[in-house]
């Protein structure tokens, strides 16, 4: 059994922020009083042994949630596999991740959905649920059999990576998908925008010579979702939002009632194109970073609930891979280890977030929208939990990441707020920021 003894417990799900003595049992969250004595905790331990924590100056919360990871298995296991990505996810705060498709083959059938999942459940880690593709082969021409990938274990569909270019099929999408009451996750990129660009288009890209991407690349699909989410009635959900025209696109449809929610990733609430230079590819993200006026937009949105979720789009390659020169380097940040450091040492602590509601975006809608356990602290609920010292610091070092990658734009450099113990399930998985 473990007492926290005047731990911060920020809990969204019940409107909670005050310090409490929080107790775990048997795998759950037993009760939480304003304060208990050692009479009391023997009294519930029963003979078990207790372990108690003084953790005032620290904060729990729920295990985050984060609904866009790429974890490579099957296919592509020297960028990552599900044992090293679920490693890397519980030492970054993660009970929960959402593996995404794009895998070699692609999750696009149930006997796959089934793989990913018993792979999740054997490395003992994080909650692993697998992400099923929209269309067989990722090939935007067939819809896979999505009520039979729900059976094996599918969370949602995404053909995430490459966008649905067909709109009649993101339609039929949208339709099938109420059957399974999933959502359909949407890679908003307009392929032909898009081009063969490898930065945001704008001042920068200009200064820097590199070819650009219009921010339309990405809005011009996002209001095509919108639509077609209104016309069908189906479950949407928009992945990696970049853009002011997109938050501001969701804002009004999100005002007419349209069934959408949408996230956005830690790197463009942080950085802006003007971060990139030519000799270091770990920004070189898709989709691009952009202005600091989209940035501004980004966390604005944030703050009033259009965009409901932070999620990683953790992305890992290999460095042979990233220290290409900038234009063949792959797109894409690993970033489940410092994610929720970076957030809280650019965006909470410099008063730009409040971090319940960085919680709240990052563990409650997540269960709420996917409907996943997790995502709570309430007596009784699975103690899949995070205790978080917001002063402990450490210098992010290949020596000690536990994801395969490295491309991340911290390497390197010292961020401060971190996860210092993680339960799932009631068991712990990380403390001191060692995997155990
Ligand atoms: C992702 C990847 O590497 O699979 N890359 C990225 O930059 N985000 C694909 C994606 O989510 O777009
Ligand atoms: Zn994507």
């Amino acid at each position: 059994m473990w007492w926290l003894k005047e731990v911060w417990v920020i809990d969204p799900s019940q409107s909670l922020s005050a310090p409490r003595d929080v107790l775990v049992k048997g795998g759950q969250v037993l009760e939480m009083a304003s304060s208990m004595t050692e009479e009391e905790v023997l009294t519930i331990a029963q003979g078990e042994p207790v372990e108690t924590i003084n953790a005032k100056g620290k904060f729990v919360f729920p295990g985050l949630i984060d609904v866009h990871t790429h974890l490579r298995e099957p296919g592509q296991e020297e960028k990552e596999d599900i044992l090293s990505g679920s490693r890397a996810a519980v030492r970054g705060g993660f009970t929960t991740i959402l593996a995404m498709a794009n895998t070699k083959p692609v999750i696009d059938n149930r006997a796959l959905v089934e793989f990913v999942l018993l792979q999740g459940v054997r490395a003992g880690y994080a909650h692993v649920l697998p992400i099923g593709t929209v269309t067989k082969g990722m090939q935007g021409s067939e819809l896979v059999e999505m009520v039979d990938m729900k059976e094996g274990g599918a969370a949602a569909f995404s053909d995430d990576g490459k966008n649905i270019q067909n709109a009649e099929m993101m339609r039929l999408a949208l339709e099938y998908a109420k059957l399974t009451g999933l959502p359909i996750i949407s890679h908003c990129e307009d392929k032909d925008l898009a081009g063969d660009g490898l930065m945001r288009r704008g001042v920068t890209s200009a200064r820097m010579g590199l070819k650009g991407i219009p921010a339309s690349a990405e809005s011009v699909i996002v209001a095509r979702d919108l639509l077609l989410a209104e016309e069908t009635g189906g479950k949407l959900h928009l992945a990696h939002i970049s853009t002011t025209e997109s938050v501001n696109l969701i804002r009004e449809a999100k005002a007419r009632g349209v069934n959408v929610t949408a996230e956005v990733n830690p790197h463009h609430l942080i950085f802006c194109d003007e971060d990139i230079t030519l000799t270091d590819t770990a920004l070189k993200v898709n989709p691009p970073l952009g202005s600091r006026g989209d940035r501004e937009s980004l966390i604005e949105g944030l703050r009033d609930g259009t965009l409901d979720m932070i999620a990683t789009d953790h992305a890992p390659h290999t460095q042979s891979e990233k220290t290409r020169p900038f234009a063949e380097a792959p797109f894409g940040i690993a970033s489940l280890e410092t994610a929720l450091s970076a957030v809280w040492q650019y965006l909470v602590l410099p008063g730009q977030l409040s971090l319940d509601r960085v919680i709240e975006a990052w563990s409650y809608s997540p269960a709420q929208r996917f409907g996943l356990s997790g995502g709570t602290l309430k007596p009784g609920s699975s103690a899949d939990m995070v205790l978080f010292d917001p002063d402990f610091s450490e210098v992010i070092d290949s020596a000690t990441l536990v994801s395969k990658a490295r491309n991340t734009p911290f390497l390197g450099k010292s961020l401060q707020g971190f996860p210092i113990m993680v339960w799932v399930e009631g068991q712990l998985v990380q403390r001191n920021r060692t995997v155990i």
